[in-house]
């Protein structure tokens, strides 16, 4: 069984869609432990209630410094000494220790097809509106694993997705979601629950 924990900074819905994969049979082998939510708004915690999953915020406004958040992140997701920590919606930079002790441990679920647009001050709409400023005509969304860059670890799954005429980042986000990342990212939790999963000289490799 592939213990998973599920850190989440806004509306959760990959994490809606790992909740429904394990509930329909996409995702086998695999429990979530908990959520983990920098955001006590985050309406990810309330998707995590109503189906019975733990829900943690821990917000870096309860502690004096970035340094004392990052030691209370990294001793609490510890506590639950998860297998896999996925990052769906996170929108924090992880301290260096957690990446340290979790590496190839840690996936994220990214909206563009990486290297483009994706590192720093890429992410959630701003990916879409970088896509659309520069006028490609296909993006879509990545799952890798996490290593100390930004969007730079091995990438696991990809898929595509057709940006249309009349495009807004709005409509663009809804169909890169739709069509690309509830998918593959429910698809690489159960590839790696059932060890089909292996990184090879820095890339992953499907077994
Ligand atoms: C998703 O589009 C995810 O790919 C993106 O944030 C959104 C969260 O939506 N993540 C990043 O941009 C990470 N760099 P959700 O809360 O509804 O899952």
């Amino acid at each position: 069984m592939l213990n998973i924990v599920v850190c989440v900074s806004g509306g959760g819905t990959n994490l809606q869609a790992i909740i429904d994969g394990i509930q329909n049979g996409a995702i086998t082998n695999t429990r979530i432990q908990a959520v983990i939510s920098n955001n006590p708004g985050a309406y990810a915690l309330e998707r995590a209630k109503a189906h019975g999953v733990e829900g943690v915020c821990i917000s870096p406004k309860q502690y004096p410094d970035r340094e004392a958040f990052n030691e209370a992140f990294l001793e609490r997701l510890n506590r639950y000494r998860p297998d896999l920590i996925v990052l769906a919606g996170f929108l924090v930079v992880l301290p260096k220790a957690m990446t340290q002790q979790y590496k190839n441990r840690i996936i994220n679920i990214h909206p563009s097809l990486i290297p483009s647009f994706c590192g720093t001050g890429y992410y959630g709409l701003k990916v879409h509106e970088g896509a659309l400023a520069r006028g490609v005509k296909v993006t879509g969304a990545t799952v890798h694993f996490v290593d100390e860059g930004t969007d730079t670890g091995p990438i696991i799954l990809q898929h595509p997705v057709m940006v249309e005429p009349g495009d807004t980042p709005k409509s663009l986000q809804q169909r890169v979601m739709e069509q690309a990342e509830w998918k593959i990212l429910p698809q690489a939790i159960d590839l790696i629950a059932n060890g089909k999963v292996a990184v090879e000289d820095g890339k992953a490799v499907l077994l």
